[in-house]
Parts: structure tokens; sequence; C-alpha cells
């Protein structure tokens, strides 16, 4: 069977990297539809309303022509099967939907469960049905516990023992592994940050941030007060936790990579379903964050250190080897254009896409 090319569902695309992922497809020549029930971003869930993030990708690329939208959740198959139906072109599926808060996972764990694993199992069937046989998988470093080795290959354990929302990540894994006997990426973020340079878009999480980088935009821009750093007592060089921060813009585009090198490898008559690290292969102390994030902004930032919080592994930094040569895609943004990014989106929208530009 010859490679259908036609049109790439994006579920999940009005959040922070699908958004961010819409934009490098539409960049990139590919008709994009998106799939979103809106719940963890400020638009309004009226259908007939563009979202505010997909108004943005518009404004990026100064058209006016409307990206296809359903508000639909991954949960509801029929409405799923609706939109296979309507669009007979979709050749290949980008899935960024799913819940993703660690925290909240531990108190909702049958959500997750039902978001992340049988949504994702709904929409892996109604592929089947209409033979849409490519996708790319939003996975996560958190698959790899306190990995042995630093930095993490992609070789090493994937492991079901961190959070709710990670082991949804680590069974999705396995899931569409078994399931997909055909084209799949599954790609490991580590963790995504930063704006679109143009300070249009960016992540725009609904209350009180989990996630370190909003969290400090949100400081900067005076909507909180300080922050808390989650302990300084682990075996770094300054006590804090290390990560690899990535900017949203390099880790959209890696979407666009796993796709090409899926279409490759169709067009060579081969199909492999392999796991990539996207990471910048840079590990960041939390107190580095802070010190980068305070220059972009001109002023300190201030914080206070706090006891660990649960759950939290001292060092979470890629080896993006494979990612660079297989999916010919390398992370080419620093830290300083990461946090420049960050603080223009936050200071032009305080109140991320609710905020009337
Ligand atoms: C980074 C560091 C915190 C907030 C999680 C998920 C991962 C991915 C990204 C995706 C840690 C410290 C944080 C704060 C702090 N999720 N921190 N004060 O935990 O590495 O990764 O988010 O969808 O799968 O596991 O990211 O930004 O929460 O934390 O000190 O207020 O910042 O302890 O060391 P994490 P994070």
């Amino acid at each position: 069977m010859s490679p259908k090319t036609g049109t790439i569902l994006v579920t999940g695309g009005c959040g922070y990297v699908g958004s961010h992922t819409v934009l490098s497809l539409l960049e990139s020549g590919y008709k994009v539809i998106v799939l979103d029930n809106l719940s963890n971003t400020s638009s309004s869930a009226e259908p007939a309303v563009t979202p505010e993030a997909l108004k943005r990708v518009q404004k990026i690329l100064s058209t006016d022509e409307p990206i296809p939208f359903y508000a639909v959740d991954i949960t509801d198959k029929p409405a799923l099967v609706r939109i296979f139906e309507s669009h007979p072109d979709i050749s290949a599926v980008i899935h960024c939907a799913g819940l993703k808060s660690v925290g909240e996972s531990g108190r909702r764990p049958l959500d997750y469960y039902n978001v992340n694993i049988a949504g994702t199992v709904n929409l892996l069937q109604v592929m089947e049905d209409f033979d849409v046989r490519r996708m790319v998988f939003s996975s996560s470093a958190t698959v790899y516990g306190d990995p042995p080795k630093i930095p993490i290959p992609e070789t090493s354990p994937i492991v079901a023992s961190m959070s709710t929302y990670g082991r949804t990540k680590v069974f999705l894994e396995h899931i569409i592994k078994d399931f997909y006997r055909w084209s799949a990426t599954l790609l490991r973020y580590f963790n995504p940050a930063g704006a679109h340079p143009s300070g249009i878009m960016g992540e725009d999480p609904q209350g009180i941030p989990n996630n370190l980088m909003p969290y400090l935009a949100q400081v900067a821009v005076g909507n909180l007060e300080k922050l808390t750093v989650f302990g300084q007592d682990y075996p770094t060089k300054d006590g804090t936790c290390i990560r690899d921060y990535l900017h949203v813009v390099d880790c959209a585009d890696g979407h666009v990579a796993a796709l090409k090198k899926i279409e490759r490898e169709e067009a060579a008559g081969t199909f492999e379903c392999n796991a990539y690290n996207l990471g910048a292969g840079t590990g960041c102390s939390v107190l580095d964050m802070v010190h980068a994030f305070s220059k972009a902004v001109g002023r300190d930032l201030p914080y206070v250190i706090s006891a660990r919080r649960l759950g939290d592994v001292p060092n979470l930094t890629a080896d993006p080897t494979l990612a660079n040569k297989e999916l010919n895609w390398k992370a080419t943004k620093t830290l300083d254009e990461m946090c420049a990014d960050l603080w223009r989106w936050q200071r032009n929208n305080p109140s991320g896409y609710r905020t009337q530009n």
C-alpha cells in the first residue's frame, strides 16, 4: 500500500506544545486540523469560535484562513469518528491531547486513566478503522523514573513507579508499540519552556502553575509573590534539581521532524516504532533557571527554599544523540533565548490568552 499524504490531525492542538506544533506544521507546508476539548485553555468551548491559541497562530502567519477546529474530547469516540468521516484525507495524527499534571494525577487517577489511556485507545481504534497508520505521540522524560545514567539514552529502562501521570505515559508507549505495526514515533519531551519569539504565543496554564518556568513568569509579572524552590539537598552542584529545558519551538519542530522521518521510511518501505528524546542535552538546576530568567527580566526574582516535592528526581538530562541522528533534529535555541521569549510573551500577555491586545 502506498502511503497517503494529506492532512495532519493534531490532538490537543490548542495547548502549549500542540499550538506551537500546529504553527511549525503550517510553516512546513502541511495541512492541519485541530481537535481539543479546551479543558486546560482559557478559550471559549463554543465550537463555532476559533480558540485564541489558533487565532494567534493565524496572526503569526498573517493569514485570515481559519484552521479547522473541533471542540472534541478524545474520550468521545462517536465525535472522533465524525471528524475522520469529514476528513478522509487525514494521513497522520500528532497526539498531544492528555492530562499532564503529576500532582493532580495522584488525586484523580481514574480521570488520568480515562482520558490518557481510554481516550488514546479510542483514537487508535478510529485510526485503525479509517486506515490511518501514522502517529507521533507526546511522551515524557518522566518514563525514565530516576535513571541509572545521565545523560539518559533512549535505551534506559522505562519504569512505572513515579506517578499516575507517568504511568499513563509508560502504558501508552507500550500500547502504541503493540498496536502500531505501522509507523509511530514516541517523543519523550524533557522540559519544554519559553514561548514563540513573536511574544504572541506561549504557555497559558489555568490557575497556579505547577511547572517551574510558568510559575517564575507569573512572579515576574506580579501575579505571584515569590517562587518556592522545592529542595536544596539534592546531590547536584547547587543542591537543586537538574532538568533539560528545551525551547518550545525546538520541541514543536521535533514533531515535524518525526513526521518527515515516518514519511521517509514509508517511502522506503520500512515501518518503525521508535522513541526519541526531545531534549537539548544540557542540564540546568532550578537556581540556574531562576538566575537566567532574572537576567531576561532585568531584576532579581524573589524565591525561598522549601522541602522537596514528592516524586522529583535529582537529574533528568537527555542524551539527544539518537534524535539528532535519526530525526535530523537538534535543539537550536539557547537558554537566554528561551528566557527572553518567555518574558516577552508574559510581559505582553500578563493574563495569557485572556489579555486583550
Ligand atoms: C522542574 C524543577 C521542581 C516548580 C514535569 C513532568 C514532565 C513534564 C514537565 C509534561 C523541579 C522545581 C518546580 C516550583 C520548583 N510534563 N520546581 N518550584 O517536574 O521536571 O516535569 O513537567 O507535560 O513530564 O514530570 O517540571 O517544571 O514541574 O519542575 O522548585 O514551583 O523545578 O522541583 O526540580 P518536572 P517542573
